[in-house]
């Protein structure tokens, strides 16, 4: 009896060191992922602005970042960046379509920024939207 009792208390225990784990993991994930996101950028008026932050969340944040200031070891970030004021709104739509093949004498990371992002899906319209929206980081 008293030997039953002490194994229902270690399982208690270790269900709630589990829990605990849980609740810690779930802190930790928040305090990385959700202090910054997408959301730190504000609404646009313009709705095609809008629409390529839709985009880009879910086409480029992977390499570039959720906060769109880029992941290292991936792509760079899309703040202030010099190739993105260089380029006309034509040829940024080119080199999304194009990507960088890591061995591009023009590439800077040795990463590879792939075709369309990755989503070939992504139409020019798309593309313009997305475009517009990474000027209003610049
Ligand atoms: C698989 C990772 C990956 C994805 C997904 C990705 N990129 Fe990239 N991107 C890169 C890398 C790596 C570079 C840097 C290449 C280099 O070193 O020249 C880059 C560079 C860029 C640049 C040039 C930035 C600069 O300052 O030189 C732009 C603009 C860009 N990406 C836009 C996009 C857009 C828009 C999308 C989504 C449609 C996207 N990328 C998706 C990896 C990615």
């Amino acid at each position: 009896m008293g030997r039953q009792t002490s194994v229902g208390f270690s399982r208690i225990r270790t269900r709630s060191a589990l829990i605990l784990g849980g609740v810690v993991i779930a802190l930790v994930a928040a305090a990385c992922g959700g202090g910054s996101t997408s959301e730190t950028v504000p609404e646009s008026s313009d709705p095609a602005v809008n629409h390529g932050k839709q985009l880009v969340v879910e086409s480029c944040a992977a390499c570039h970042g959720t906060d769109f200031n880029g992941v290292s070891g991936l792509g760079p970030s899309f703040f202030d960046s010099e190739f993105i004021q260089s380029e006309s709104d034509a040829d940024l739509v080119e080199f999304i379509k194009e990507g960088r093949a890591n061995n591009d004498p023009d590439n800077e990371t040795g990463v590879a920024m792939p075709r369309y992002g990755g989503n070939p899906r992504l139409t020019d319209d798309d593309l313009n939207d997305i475009v517009a929206f990474l000027r209003t980081l610049q």
